[in-house]
């Protein structure tokens, strides 16, 4: 039996973090043997709140490419490319903003959110309430079964679904309405216990140096009742904790536990010996983020690679569309 389609992206807002790694990208990893994989970068969404400053953008579109290779994302198993490569998603946006009811984005929770939380950017434009529905012809124009997403994205998702049965319902069959596969989030925070995110400053980055990462470590904040170096902790709330789970071996785990909360180790200590830990495993990842550094005429072949083979299903599911809509 033919695999099933799955696709997701990314806006190019900057270099893949800790969160990226063990949220998004190790679902994306354990799904590109059994699907068939489309991922790319979401440039022309990336304009929606940035038009303003548009001149990294295509730095971050190489950045966040080298991070996609250097985790383990293989351009033999999935089709890697870039949205505003395939000028048939703008076709396509144009079909289904005719048949897109205002007052479903209006009444769309992230529009709304946006709005309220970003007031140093004007967000009252066309483009960025029209943002989920650049996002439904980015899915529906690879006629994608599954799209792996994080919770925050669930509503977009679901207009894409609504879009894509209007569209349907209109002028017949052409697209599979697309499940929402949720990607579990990652369990481990930023530096200041918030979520990980590039625009909080608490991130630690994949393309970080060790002596950055010991830095970013040495910030961390800990178990916030633990004032003192003889107060007994509680590794359960510290994140520092939930990164040796990640990153430190199992005796390392089950040492620190006991003498944490016996207040027998130091959070000096204990973030040194994680600090080390974590740069290890990161190790063969900066290796490979080095030589596509070094190559990055390698990483624009393969890009234009996936470029050629994303054309190819979009250009077909673009006549079937004219065909449906008589246009
Ligand atoms: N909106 C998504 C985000 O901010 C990015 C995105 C654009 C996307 N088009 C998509 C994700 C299509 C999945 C499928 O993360
Ligand atoms: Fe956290 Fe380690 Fe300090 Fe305990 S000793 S509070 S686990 S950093």
């Amino acid at each position: 039996m033919a695999k099933k389609r799955i696709l997701s992206g990314m806006r190019p807002t900057g270099p893949l973090h800790l969160g990226n790694l063990h949220g998004a990208l190790a679902n994306w990893k354990s799904m590109q043997d059994d699907y068939e994989c489309f991922f790319f970068i979401a440039d022309w969404h990336a304009l929606t709140s940035d038009y303003e400053a548009t001149a990294p953008i295509q730095g971050y579109i190489m950045d966040i490419f080298m991070d996609w290779l250097s985790v383990g994302i293989s351009p033999d198993k999935c089709t890697l490319f870039v949205q505003s490569h395939i000028k048939e998603h703008a076709e396509l946006f144009l079909l289904l903003s005719m048949i897109t009811p205002l007052p479903w984005l209006e009444r769309n929770p992230t529009y709304k959110e946006q709005i309220a939380e970003l007031k140093n950017k004007d967000l009252s434009t066309f483009g960025f309430l029209g943002y989920p529905v650049l996002q439904a012809a980015d899915i529906i124009i690879y006629k994608a079964n599954g799209v792996p997403v994080g919770i925050d994205q669930a509503p977009h998702l679901e207009l894409t679904r609504e879009i894509a049965r209007r569209f349907n319902h209109f002028y017949g069959d052409v697209f599979p309405i697309p499940d929402t596969v949720l990607t579990e989030t990652s369990k481990i925070l930023g530096i200041d216990r918030r979520k990980m995110s590039k625009s909080y400053n608490n991130a630690i980055f994949l393309s970080d140096s060790p002596e950055d990462i010991r830095k970013r470590v040495g910030e961390m904040i800990t178990d916030p009742q633990r004032a003192r170096r003889r107060d007994p902790g509680d590794p359960a709330v510290c994140n520092v904790f939930s990164f040796h789970q990640l990153y430190s071996d199992k005796e390392t785990v089950e040492r620190i536990e006991p003498e944490c909360r016996e207040a027998e180790i130091g959070c000096v200590e204990c973030k040194r010996l994680m600090a080390e830990n974590l740069i290890q495993v990161l190790e063969p990842i900066s290796e490979k983020r080095f030589y596509y550094e070094a190559h990055p005429d390698t990483v624009r072949a393969i890009v234009e690679d996936g470029d050629q083979r994303a054309k190819a299903v979009a250009r077909q599911t673009m006549e079937e569309v004219r065909e449906a809509v008589k246009i």
